[in-house]
């Protein structure tokens, strides 16, 4: 096979979308030109608990312009029960029921919305509307929270998840082990912040059909949820999402801002808009906050004898959300003594969301600071203590790896960082008046594939269009579609057009969790191969036998052609074979299911990526600030389908990474009840200044059992672990431990 000519799997090929997106021809959900459209300017409560006594619309409704006012009082009809408003990641609990009654559950939750002729008129009177409370005591300090802590019994309504097994005696262990370490470790909240915030157009069609353009994770997953919640019949509800200003998890289940906009559409029978505004974006969910006491015991040799963990995250009173937290050290790491427990602590906010890479890159990255304490303590490099401990299968489940090429991507990296020059001496590194740290940390993260369907259309002028209802929340997916399209069927990038983010298109689940490109890349390789298939079929039909006696195995696909692979005949255009067989398109639909290709089921095999990252950081030893001045992230993730997207999304994880390490915070005003840097002038994130250096490895790992293209996913494990090698390095410049994230000034000044 001529594998050099094809342009597929493995091209770094620029964004097919690209170009579309920095001109601004891609629409977002906030810019569809429609006919005839309102705009809902969200009014947001200002106690975190109690109810509505009163709302005086009367100021705001003498406004020129404003059409009507909606909120609990005269909202239209909608679904009672709580079974009616799950979404496709829904959480034990009660959904949250936008305008549902007087209820006030915290902050910010939208309670009215005032719609208008124009945005202006809308927005000036909802500063208007007089609204009454009445109060209650109310808590959102995680610390007092800690009081509430529970764990909701499992297998009930109100649990989805299994708290970590257990194995040996791990206190004993502990109690008995050479060198040991306890400590707490604290991640603050953190709020997601993408570029584009929530938004939704609801086009009133008029004929009891309502398109409804939508910043979400999956166009499917809230067509159903909006049909079920309003009644409205899923046949007529089409969902868009074909561009997604960024997501990291906000938009994976519906958002309140859609809740609104079709109530209103639905209300006044005509076309609405509502946007939330930037304070708005921290009035739903966020990272937990997570407080994490890990203990470990090792021998002299630093061999891990006891690995602990204990957690606690936090939620709403009305959603129980859970993650993942402690497993992760226990899966990475050998320990023949393992125990953990889990908590959740309710308080009066939005509940908490999944949040890129939700449960490891807390979980992760704070053991990760706790392993480093530990090969202090044994006095053995952080390197080489990762090594003595390294775990060739999954340490939690012991089932085995489908692939773990971690040992390569620690020493690939640590090859390129120049480890073996560091000094392990703490503050034994300066240059002026900066005081240079180096340290490092592992990641992981799930290699997850889920169902989902394509199709495929070839055109008689050599066209190709396939198709897909998955989101591209920037990761990649259109691109990632076409050149997997590309590499099967031997067709040009440019002949090639994907399309997405539109419920109408085949199924697909929400867009997360890392299993885009391996789920869509397998159904849409699938739906090619049918074509192929097809054409060769109507190949053989033509009277002159371009192919001879060869067999489907025999050919490949390549440059629009199909050809011997022996090179026996002349190379056979594909729009050849369409005039020849009178077709005017070639159409396929498949399914990519868990299972399918010789996959093996996830109870037999763990399925994960990997990584290791190493950091350099330079920290002004009067002033304290830090800067991080390098990184080389050695990933280990299966297949890389396109190195460059591929490469992009590791930045993207590293950056948020140094955020989680250095700003992201959300601070809770406990007398009010609020977050209280709702903007982008106090919620600190990395901005250009911030980054430097960022190196990024992909090491080499085939693996014919994870996915069917042997594909483990990116968008997440690049933010995994990063924090923990930024604070490490730190540790190394200062001697200063920092045990919670983010390591601002203050705590560096102790
Ligand atoms: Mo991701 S938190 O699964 O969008």
């Amino acid at each position: 096979m001529n594998a050099s000519t094809k342009i597929g799997i493995g091209t770094p090929l620029s964004r097919v979308d690209g170009v579309d997106k920095v001109t601004g021809a891609a629409p977002y959900a906030a810019e569809y030109n429609v006919a005839n459209l309102l705009y809902g300017v969200t009014v947001s409560s200002r106690i975190a608990k109690g109810k509505i006594t009163a709302i005086d619309e009367a100021a705001a409704r003498a406004v020129p312009g404003v059409v009507d006012i909606l909120s609990h009082a005269n909202r239209p009809k909608q679904a009672w029960l709580d079974r009616s408003w799950k979404d496709e990641l829904s959480i034990p609990g009660e959904p949250f029921k936008a305008f549902h009654d007087a209820q006030i559950l915290f902050a910010g939750q939208p309670i009215a919305v005032v719609v208008a002729e124009t945005f202006e008129a809308a927005r000036f009177a909802a500063s208007l509307l007089e609204v009454t409370y009445e109060g209650e005591a109310h808590n959102i300090n995680f610390e007092a929270s800690l009081a509430e802590k529970f764990l909701p019994k499992p297998g009930s309504r109100r649990n989805n998840y299994h708290p970590p097994k257990s194995r040996g005696d791990a206190q004993a262990a502990f109690n008995e082990a050479a060198v040991s370490h306890e400590a707490t470790y604290h991640l603050a909240p953190e709020h997601h912040n993408p570029m584009e915030m929530h938004a939704t157009t609801v086009e009133w069609h008029g004929d009891g059909k309502v398109t409804v353009y939508d910043k979400n994770q999956g166009s499917q997953g809230v067509q159903a949820y909006l049909a079920s919640a309003f009644g409205l019949g899923k046949k007529n509800v089409r969902v868009v999402n074909a561009y997604v200003g960024g997501g990291f998890g906000s938009g994976l289940r519906p958002q309140w801002q859609v809740q609104v906009a079709t109530m209103a559409a639905i209300q006044i029978e005509r076309s609405v808009r509502v946007v939330m505004t930037r304070s708005q974006m921290f009035t739903h969910g966020y990272r937990p906050e997570c407080t994490y006491t890990v203990k470990l015991g090792a021998e002299h040799t630093g061999k891990l004898t006891s690995i602990m963990g204990d957690a606690t995250t936090s939620t709403s009173r009305f959603e129980n959300n859970m993650e993942d937290i402690v497993t992760w050290g226990m899966m990475n790491y050998a320990s023949p003594n393992i125990q953990g427990e889990y908590a959740i602590a309710p308080r009066d906010t939005y509940t908490s969301a999944d949040m890129r890479a939700p449960g490891a890159a807390t979980g992760l990255t704070l053991f990760e600071i706790a392993i480093d304490e530990m090969a202090y303590k044994a006095k053995v490099d952080p390197l080489e203590f990762r090594l003595i401990n390294y775990s060739e299968v999954d340490g939690m489940n012991e089932t085995p790896f489908t692939s773990k090429a971690l040992r390569e991507a620690y020493k690939e990296g640590a090859e390129r960082f120049g480890w073996d020059q560091r000094n392990p001496e703490p503050r034994s590194m300066k240059e002026g008046r900066e005081l240079i740290g180096w340290g490092m940390a592992t990641g992981m993260w799930d290699a997850q594939f889920s169902k989902t369907a394509a199709s495929a259309k070839l055109s008689a002028n050599g066209h190709l269009e396939v198709a897909c209802a998955t989101s591209d929340i920037g990761t990649g997916t259109y691109t990632v579609m076409v050149q997997v399209a590309a590499d099967t069927l031997g067709i040009a990038p440019e002949q090639i057009t994907a399309k997405l983010g539109d419920s109408d298109l085949p199924t697909a689940p929400v867009e997360g969790g890392s299993w885009g490109a391996a789920s869509t890349g397998a159904a849409v390789q699938l739906a090619c191969e049918t074509i192929a298939k097809k054409l060769f079929k109507a190949a053989g039909k033509m009277d002159s036998k371009p192919l001879g006696d060869a067999k489907f195995e025999d050919v490949e696909f390549v440059e629009g052609t199909i050809r011997r692979k022996d090179a026996g005949g002349q190379p056979l255009a594909l729009t050849e074979v369409m005039r020849a067989s009178e077709f005017t398109v070639i159409e396929a639909e498949e399914t990519a299911s868990p299972g399918i290709g010789g996959m093996i089921s996830m109870a037999q095999k763990s399925r994960n990526t990997h990584s290791a990252i190493f950091c350099e950081v330079r920290v002004d030893e009067e002033l304290n600030q830090v800067r991080v001045t390098r990184i080389v992230n050695a990933v280990a993730a299966g297949r890389i389908i396109n190195p460059k997207t591929a490469r992009s999304q590791i930045l993207g994880g590293v950056t948020m990474g140094i955020g989680m390490a250095l700003h992201e915070e959300t601070f809770a005003d406990a007398r009010l009840g609020r977050w209280m840097n709702h903007s982008f002038a106090e919620y600190h994130i990395p901005a250009q200044a911030d980054i430097h250096d960022i190196e990024v490895i992909f090491v080499d790992e085939p693996d014919a059992e994870v996915t069917p293209l042997g594909v483990k996913g990116l968008g997440e494990i690049g933010i995994v672990g990063t924090a923990a090698a930024v604070a490490n390095a730190i540790y190394h410049a200062t001697g200063t431990r920092v045990r919670s994230l983010p390591i601002t000034i203050d705590k560096l000044m102790g």
